[in-house]
């Protein structure tokens, strides 16, 4: 059985993916904000440094899997906060955990996604340059000064998901896989609050996949498990949507 540090444990998706890997005997490292095993701030650089040193201490520098669930949706108090957590939080934490996931049994990772990530495949925002520059100064303040929490949130999925593509390719060379799941929208208190909110919720409510439903936080964590598992063993640099078809019929040429 595996160890596994999975971030954003406490609530949603990263729950659901907690409960599934436990239940199939792994040993889990939760990271959030609190409630957890780790508990670190993923949107500044102290934090993500406390996280990946308590992971390591964790896990004796040995990891099999990493998890990156934690993120932040457009609510978040500060467009920068979006940009910090969803894509810093993520490739620092994952750099960090790197030599551990390369001591461990065939090393693999999972990054949480959206198919909001998609639809800035053609024409990717600036901001996303900036991101992958690793220029998180230039970055956030670019997010600050768009005033544009759904550009901000697109920009960093996309990001995050070329970070991981890349590193697939790195990593595929050294045994290593890194996968991406992109989900639509699933039934989390992230999606609830994007609902609620009067400025999204009518775009949120309107943006409805192909099967007519918001997924449930289960259906993303199965993806989970199949990528974690050794039935995904030639699976590496993918991103899987899991989307009730709704990056097919946004992106139908496009794949
Ligand atoms: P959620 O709000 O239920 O869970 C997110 C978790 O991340 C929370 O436990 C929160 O405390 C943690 N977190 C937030 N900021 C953090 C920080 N600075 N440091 C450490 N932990 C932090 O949200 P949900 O929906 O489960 O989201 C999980 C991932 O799925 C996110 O990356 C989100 O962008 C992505 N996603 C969600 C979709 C949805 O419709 N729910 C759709 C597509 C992607």
């Amino acid at each position: 059985m595996s160890t596994i540090a999975v971030t954003g444990a406490a609530s949603g998706i990263g729950a659901a993916v907690c409960q599934h890997l436990e239940a199939a005997g792994h040993t889990l490292i939760r990271v959030d904000l609190r409630n957890a095993d780790v508990n670190a701030d993923l949107s500044t650089a102290e934090g993500r440094q406390a996280a990946i040193a308590q992971t390591l201490e964790a896990c004796n520098n040995r990891l099999d899997a990493v998890v990156a669930c934690a993120g932040v949706g457009v609510t978040a108090p500060s467009i920068g906060l979006i940009l910090g957590v969803n894509y810093f939080g993520v490739t620092e934490y994952l750099d960090g955990l790197e030599d551990a996931l390369t001591a461990g049994c065939n090393g693999k990772a999972v990054i949480i996604g959206s198919v909001a990530g998609s639809h800035m495949v053609a024409t990717p925002h600036p901001m996303a340059a900036a991101m992958l520059e690793n220029d998180e100064a230039k970055a956030l303040q670019m997010a600050e000064q768009s005033e544009n929490p759904s550009a901000a949130y697109a920009a960093s999925k996309y990001a995050v998901t070329v970070y991981g593509r890349r590193k697939s390719v790195e990593w595929g060379k050294r045994g290593l896989r890194l996968n991406i799941i992109a989900p639509g929208a699933v039934e989390t208190p992230l999606h609830k609050a994007s609902l609620d909110d009067a400025r999204f919720g009518e775009a949120v409510k309107n943006f409805v996949a192909p099967m007519g439903r918001a997924g449930v936080p289960d259906e993303i964590a199965d993806g989970v498990g199949f990528l974690l598992s050794d039935k995904s063993a030639f699976v590496n640099g993918s991103v899987l949507f899991i989307d009730g078809g709704m990056d097919a019929m946004v992106r139908t040429n496009t794949f």
